[in-house]
């Protein structure tokens, strides 16, 4: 969480800034800051967005040719304008920001405070940029090694840029735990917690390691060394992403955008890796650990918010299909209850940013106690991929709305690769249910299409929703993760309390709940439970709630019963997820719209949550 951006080089710094920072405003946007040098230091922060920020500098000095910015979602002390960043020094020497959490803060500032530093903000980064500019002072040493000493006393997570008055040609970045690019153009440097704001002027880029230093100078190379000093040679690679993929293309949000991709990132994310004529599913990631993964004892899926719901329909596919134990766990709760693990299990991580702190967290417990981790990721390169042995990439190409769409349904094509791919190793699939479900995954792309199609059908239904105050979600067997996953869409985007429940479950507590003013948005596709589940929808009937249904086409029985109908292709059981997500993900997107709230960037939320 939080953005930055930082430029040294000959352009102006603050349209490359003030451009960087709106692409990273996924990661947080509750205040905002800019610092640009130009004889002097020149800091200017608000509570707010990137817009307010611009706002608020309106026709003030934004001259200068280096500058950080940064773009906040708050941890320590609330969002207002003395807590954004950039932090000054006492000495106003130094400027620096943040991303990530000092966990010692407390006993630094104490420490500090002792020796007279009086401090301006509530935050963690204040104290580590006091920290810096005292050791340059006491030790009288340049900024790298004063910001080498004091990471060498710092715990917790950051990605940190410092910039110097007294030098105006150098930034000293820094990470660990955060992540952290630099792109290298000609006699210019970018910086960024991701690629996005990079890629309009470079595609040669160096993602720096854990606790590393990277020392960017005018017209001279790249330096980078460890905060123990020891030299690295940095590893420039090519980057593949481009730039319509971050931009709206067309379309009023990201998310819709982002909705209307799937039939692409779904067909993307099997591309290569299934052929159809010789019935075979080829996951490079897979093929080392095979052996291993065939014969796991039982499999544990950690992930957290929609990743930790592609897992639940994970476990469904991969105990109907390949008969293996499965054990689905939120990643913050997992890495804290001393659970039970060994050498024989596979981990499977799930993340879409791939940097989320409790998953991570997770991981390196598991890998501590010999488990063997497997990755399923969309950012190429990024810490979960790097922290897992083996993996899969879903190719969902970059998601910027705040609220996944795209990455659940190719982290579920490439999990059913998975469980489809185990199971035929393992003998636990006919020959010919292999075959059809391979046969109607090939084929899932062109149904999402279909779905999409019903998009203005979705938001007519929406507009009679929309002022709902709470909604129920139900579904059974693969469609119950569905029904959380739909809830959940709502909630973030519309504000609106809804609940996602097993359709049976309904009547242990919420079934108390309905009345005419409740929305009760069932999954009742033709299946396995389909009986069962018309069984639940009359159940919510004869207490007058009102059932919008998710339903095959040419369905007759529901749609009798049913108040509103969506229709989706006829698909096998254990791929109904891929299709039935879809309206939901449109009936939350338009309830969103009408109900005037940021689609792409709900309150509160953050896209990467790099915090525990
Ligand atoms: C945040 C995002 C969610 C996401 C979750 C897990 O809460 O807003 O959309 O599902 O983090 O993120 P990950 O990147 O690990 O999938």
């Amino acid at each position: 969480m939080c953005g930055i951006v930082a430029y040294i080089g000959n352009r102006e710094a603050y349209p490359v800034i003030i451009k960087g920072l709106k692409r990273l405003e996924y990661r947080g946007y509750d205040s905002a800051g800019i610092a640009l040098m130009d004889g002097e230091i020149n800091v200017y922060k608000c509570k707010g967005k990137v817009s307010d920020l611009e706002e608020h500098i309106g026709s003030k000095n934004i001259n200068g040719t280096i500058g950080i910015g940064h773009t906040r979602w708050a941890t320590h002390g609330v969002p207002n304008d003395v807590n954004a960043h950039p932090h000054s020094s006492e000495s106003g020497n130094l400027v620096m920001i943040h991303n990530g959490i000092i966990e010692n803060y407390g006993t630094l500032k104490k420490e500090l405070s002792r020796l007279g530093y009086t401090f301006e903000s509530d935050t963690d980064t204040e104290v580590l940029v006091y920290l810096i500019d005292h050791i340059q002072q006491k030790e009288n040493i340049d900024l790298v090694e004063a910001v080498r000493l004091a990471l060498n006393e710092v715990a917790g997570a950051y990605a940190i840029v410092v910039m110097e008055k007294q030098h105006p040609d150098i930034l000293v970045a820094a990470k660990k735990g955060s992540p952290m690019v630099i792109g290298i153009g000609k006699d210019e440097y970018f910086v960024a917690s991701d690629a996005s704001p990079i890629i309009e002027y470079t595609k040669n880029v160096v993602y720096l390691e854990e606790e590393e230093i990277a020392v960017l100078e005018r017209n001279k190379e790249l330096k980078i060394i460890t905060i123990k000093n020891k030299k690295i040679t940095p590893y420039i690679q090519e980057l593949e992403l481009h730039l319509e993929a971050i931009e709206k293309g067309g379309f009023d949000h990201f998310m819709l955008k982002e909705i209307f991709e799937q039939p692409r990132s779904i067909l993307d994310s099997m591309r290569g890796r299934i052929n159809i004529e010789k019935g075979t599913i080829q996951l490079g990631g897979i093929q080392e650990y095979l052996e291993k993964i065939k014969n796991a004892e039982r499999i544990i899926i950690i992930g957290c918010g929609t990743s930790w719901h592609a897992g639940l329909v994970a476990e469904y596919l991969i105990e109907d299909l390949a008969r293996v134990p499965v054990e689905v766990e939120y990643a913050s709760e997992f890495r804290y209850r001393n659970p039970i693990i060994s050498e024989k299990d596979v981990v499977i991580a799930i993340s879409q940013s791939g940097e989320t702190a409790d998953t991570l967290a997770a991981i390196e417990l598991a890998k501590s106690k010999g488990a063997t981790i497997f990755g399923v990721c969309n950012v190429a390169g990024s810490s979960i991929a790097r922290a897992s042995h083996a993996g899969a990439y879903t190719h969902a190409g970059p998601e910027i709305g705040v609220a996944s769409t795209k990455a659940f349904t190719a982290q579920v094509t490439v999990l059913t690769l998975i469980a489809l791919s185990l199971a035929q190793h393992k003998g636990t699939i006919t020959k010919s249910r292999f075959h059809q479900i391979l046969n109607e995954l090939a084929l899932v792309p062109n149904m999402v299409e279909r779905v999409l199609q019903n998009n203005e059908q979705i938001e007519y239904i929406a507009s009679i929703f929309k002022d709902a105050r709470n909604f129920l979600y139900l579904g059974r067997g693969y469609s119950f993760p569905v029904a959380l996953e739909g809830a959940l869409k709502l909630k973030e985007i519309s504000y609106i309390h809804a609940e996602g429940y097993p359709a049976a479950e309904m009547k242990h507590g919420p079934i108390a709940l309905i009345d005419e003013e409740m929305p009760v948005v069932v999954i009742a596709t033709k299946g396995g439970n389909y009986e069962k589940v018309v069984s639940n929808i009359q159940e919510v009937k004869a207490r007058k709630g009102t059932i919008i249904a998710v339903v095959t086409e040419g369905d007759v029985q529901v749609k009798e019963m049913a108040d509103y109908v969506i229709e989706v292709p006829e698909v096998d059981d254990a791929l109904i997820p891929l299709v039935s997500v879809i309206p939901l993900q449109l009936l939350s997107y338009h309830i969103a719209v009408m109900r005037g709230c940021n689609v792409d960037q709900p309150r509160n939320l953050a896209k990467s949550v790099t915090v525990e």
